[in-house]
């Protein structure tokens, strides 16, 4: 596929560069180049699997094993991925003097370990994302407020396998958002609050589709700001972006982002 082309990335970096505060919003795409599969398209989960049967509230009841073991599939398939170059850029650049904040509907972790191998032995905060449909490698209880951390791999064949809540007995599900549930309305005004301060809002590798993630850019316009936009697809929002960038975040995002002058100097 042909990227973008120079004069088209030098005016994007232009505007980055001329950027006080962004905002970027990530999905899916973004960790595709690392191996995990994105949600629309051609090869992606909902092409083969039934977001009914698999992540709601209704099919968990109906059957937590199934749901599980289509959950513990992906952590195994996740757990085996490593950021990549785009996830590198990102960090870097949040971890820079700008002032950047991540806002994400990946629940992969990948961000949060991109942002700790760049930041070795600093703070990695700067560069941690907003999660806002959750985490694939948290657990919280169906019945209590309990919920931990949660990277190991977990027993799905029969329904005594299920991990249960160690305070009140309950099963434990995945820490994610599904259809039909609301976001934690702390994360999401946060992310609409970073969006409505930023100067420009960097969204790469989602289908703008979902909503109320796919609002976020949009707050950021109403609010004066501007919309650069990486995917190799068009999308709903590429009319609305400044600039939209053709090709993979991977490949474009380190080309963008590396180096750019801090403001004002
Ligand atoms: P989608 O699967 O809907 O969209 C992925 C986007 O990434 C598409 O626009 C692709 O063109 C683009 N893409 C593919 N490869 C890419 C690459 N190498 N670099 C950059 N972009 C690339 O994923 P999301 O938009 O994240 O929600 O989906 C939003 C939500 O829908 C997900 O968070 C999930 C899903 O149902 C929940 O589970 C609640």
């Amino acid at each position: 596929m042909a990227g973008p082309d120079a004069a088209e990335l030098d005016r994007a970096r232009g505007l980055l560069a001329g950027a006080d505060t962004i905002c970027v919003l990530t999905g899916a795409g973004v960790s595709a180049e690392s191996g995990v599969p994105t949600f629309r398209g051609e090869s992606g989960l909902w092409k083969s699997h039934s977001p009914e049967d698999l992540a709601t509230p209704h099919a968990f009841r109906r059957d937590p094993r199934l749901v599980w073991e289509w959950y513990e599939w992906r952590r195994e398939t996740i757990r085996a991925c490593r950021p990549n170059a785009g996830h590198g850029a990102l960090a870097r650049l949040a971890l820079g003097s700008r002032r950047v904040r991540i806002v994400t509907q990946n629940v992969d972790g990948l961000h949060e370990e991109a942002a700790r191998k760049v930041a070795g032995a600093g703070d990695p905060s700067p560069a941690l994302p907003l999660e806002l449909h959750g985490s694939i490698f948290r657990v919280r209880c169906t019945s209590c407020s309990y919920r931990v951390s949660h990277r190991h791999p977990l027993r799905t064949e029969t329904p005594e396998d299920l991990p249960r809540c160690p305070l009140c007995s309950a099963l434990l599900r995945p820490d994610v958002v599904w259809f039909g549930e609301s976001l934690d309305p702390e994360i999401l005004s946060e992310a609409f609050r970073v969006a409505r301060e930023a100067d420009l809002c960097l969204v790469a590798g989602t289908s703008a589709l979902v909503q109320p993630a796919a609002s976020v850019p949009l707050a950021t316009l109403d609010a004066g700001g501007v919309v650069v936009e990486v995917n190799p697809t068009e999308t709903p929002l590429t009319r609305l972006a400044r600039i939209s960038l053709r090709g993979p975040s991977g490949e474009i995002l380190p080309g963008l982002l590396d180096g750019l002058e801090t403001p004002g100097t």
